[in-house]
């Protein structure tokens, strides 16, 4: 078979399931602890799960296809790829990655550093009798707004340079040793503690009424668009897709490795998870509503509210070892976040490196300091605005928009078929015809409609209710800045024992 390009001293895996293992931890995160559960409620039960299943067929596994079919011939990082495919298009896999590094992990970073504050505080429930002013008030000392930002939280920062510390030290160690090795712990940990928190809450008063609630199918609402727009959006987030993540770890696996499978795997694994893990969320919520005797829509919260409100209250009321389940419990999510900040910082440091021949320890080191750098403005008083602000918008349309364009390049530009050939040449599992055409039409059509509703609707309806300076300050320029910079490093010329064939 003909060699792309050389690159001897490329990383590899160590074994299939190392890939699997790492690609799966960039898949579960906070989001599918808190998101999944939060949308399945609201989006009528058990239903949501019709939408949601439909978003990962049609949508999540193909792209899924695309991003690891990509990396693997590529043998490249995002940027890499995608300018192996036509370098007029190198921008594209340097702005996903940039937006995410420079935009999404320094917030998911700070929530994780949340999670390891919290993890201390269940020790002693600290946070009292009201875990909502606790939150808002003693912990994160909320301002008025995201122009005033307040003082810098002390207890966050030190608990973010511990996350970076971490962050840095996985990948520092390289592929195999530092990220293989670290997610062969953390996945299976991972598994465990999410088991013993859905065992010992399904078993509390209450719970049944909660996963009930959870469950219970209301199909009426499969007729409101923004009930699929929610799942497709979910499964967007929560398999790392249109982040660069998958194309870059692709890149590390041999030349035969059985692609298809492996998405199967990664996106089945990852969408159970998340299907389990509601059932520790909801018995938990029931059970409080239970005790305090309240009604479910009056305890439940979203997102973050539900980790860092909701459930802190929940935990006080156990009636056995609350300290014990409010650890196991945050010591969940900040796994789950952490096994997925390794892999963005990976994407990018593996996109440094190709382009620029630099050393990768060097790079990485750079790279966590300005991580860390950066986070500290979501650990501000007015950080927890700007996480919203900007949250909305790299998650809303930086995403899908680095989705549509990769399925156009490929679909279009390349040529769907080309890449199947390759993915089903490696695999022993095929893709199917099926695919060119999903890929050409379907999921850029349903990722166009998602995008046009998120504008329309955004025009109408400007986000939250901030002023609109910080909304484009913030949220847009966000976007637009990292788009210059995606540009600038684009331009640059390559290292030189890189040998385009032309593609
Ligand atoms: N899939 C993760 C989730 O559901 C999100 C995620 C993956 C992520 N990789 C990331 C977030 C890198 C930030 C940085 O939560």
């Amino acid at each position: 078979m003909k060699e792309d390009f050389m690159q001897p001293h490329r990383p590899q895996w160590k074994s299939r399931v190392g890939f699997l293992l790492a690609a799966l931890g960039s898949a579960v995160g906070l989001g599918n602890i808190w998101r999944f559960s939060y949308l399945c409620y609201k989006n009528g039960g058990g239903a949501f799960l019709i939408p949601y299943f439909c978003a990962l067929i049609c949508v999540g596994i193909p792209l899924m296809i695309l991003e690891i079919g990509l990396g693997h011939k590529m043998r490249g990082s995002a940027p890499m790829s995608l300018a192996k495919v036509n370098p007029k298009w190198e921008w594209l896999g340097w702005w996903s990655v940039m937006f995410v590094m420079f935009g999404i992990v320094l917030y998911y970073s700070v929530i994780i550093s949340w999670c390891l504050n919290y993890l201390v505080y269940s020790l002693d429930l600290k946070w009292g009798s009201d875990p909502n002013a606790f939150f808002f008030k003693d912990f994160l000392s909320l301002t008025r707004g995201p122009s005033e930002i307040g003082n810098i939280r002390s207890n966050i920062l030190g608990a973010l340079a511990i996350v970076w510390f971490i962050n840095w030290l996985i990948v520092f160690l390289g592929i195999e040793k530092g990220i293989e090795r670290a997610n062969k712990i953390f996945m299976p940990l991972l598994f465990v503690l999410t088991a013993i928190l859905v065992f010992w809450s399904v078993k509390l008063p209450g719970a049944r009424e909660g996963i009930r609630v959870y469950l219970k199918p209301d199909f009426t609402i499969l007729s409101k668009p923004g009930v699929w727009i929610d799942a497709f959006s979910q499964i967007f987030f929560t398999l790392s897709l249109g982040f660069g993540i998958m194309i870059a770890y692709a890149s590390y696996l041999p030349r035969k490795s059985d692609i298809v499978l492996n998405v199967y795997c990664i996106a089945v694994l990852n969408c159970m998870f998340s299907f389990f893990a509601g059932f520790a969320v909801f018995s938990t919520i029931g059970y409080m509503a239970y005790q305090t005797n309240m009604n479910f829509k009056d305890v439940i919260q979203e997102s973050i509210g539900l980790a860092f409100i909701a459930y802190p209250k929940a935990i006080s009321l156990l009636p056995f070892l609350p300290q014990v389940f409010g650890f196991l419990f945050f010591s969940t999510l900040f796994i789950a976040g952490i096994s997925s900040s390794i892999s963005i910082i990976e994407a990018f440091n593996s996109a440094v490196v190709d382009k620029f021949h630099l050393n990768r320890k060097t790079v990485t080191s750079v790279l966590c300091l300005l991580g860390f750098l950066g986070s500290i403005i979501f650990a501000t008083g007015g950080g927890l605005f700007w996480i919203d602000i900007v949250d909305h918008f790299l998650s809303h349309y930086g995403l899908v928009i680095v989705g549509i364009l990769e399925c156009v390049l490929i679909a279009w530009v390349y040529r769907a078929e080309k890449l199947r050939h390759h993915i089903d040449r490696v695999s022993d599992l095929k893709v199917g015809v099926w695919w060119n055409g999903v890929i050409k039409y379907l999921v850029p059509g349903i990722l166009l409609v998602m995008l046009v509703n998120d504008v329309v609707y955004e025009i109408f309806n400007p986000y939250g209710d901030y002023p609109t300076v910080a909304i484009i300050l913030i949220g847009r320029d966000w976007l637009l800045y990292s788009l210059v910079a995606a540009f600038i490093i684009a331009m640059r010329p390559w290292r030189k024992d890189i040998h385009f064939n032309g593609e």
